[in-house]
């Protein structure tokens, strides 16, 4: 399995994840906190925007509108990494 990075903005953290596992969850792994509640891609509150590299989602419509997600916001909660990626909150 793939291993990829996960970097903050602006932060010198960084976490590791792979293919299967959600940003947030990768993220709790490193220690690194962020914000969360439902877990399943409704409520936003863990809303991000990628920075750089890619996601994917296993549900087929997570709380974002398609204009969000061309614009680059993601839902760490479901959302996996298709390579190293950087992400801001919002
Ligand atoms: S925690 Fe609710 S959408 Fe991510």
């Amino acid at each position: 399995m793939n291993t990829f990075r996960i970097r903050i903005d602006g932060q010198a953290l960084e976490a590791q994840t792979d293919s299967e596992t959600s940003l947030f969850t990768a993220l709790a792994r490193a220690g690194i906190a962020w914000p969360v509640s439902c877990r399943n891609g409704t409520c936003r509150t863990c809303m991000a925007r990628l920075l750089q590299g890619q996601v994917r989602y296993d549900i087929p419509w997570p709380g974002l509108s398609a204009e969000e997600k061309a614009e680059g916001y993601c839902l760490p909660c479901v959302a996996r990494a298709v390579g190293d990626v950087v992400m801001a909150k919002v």
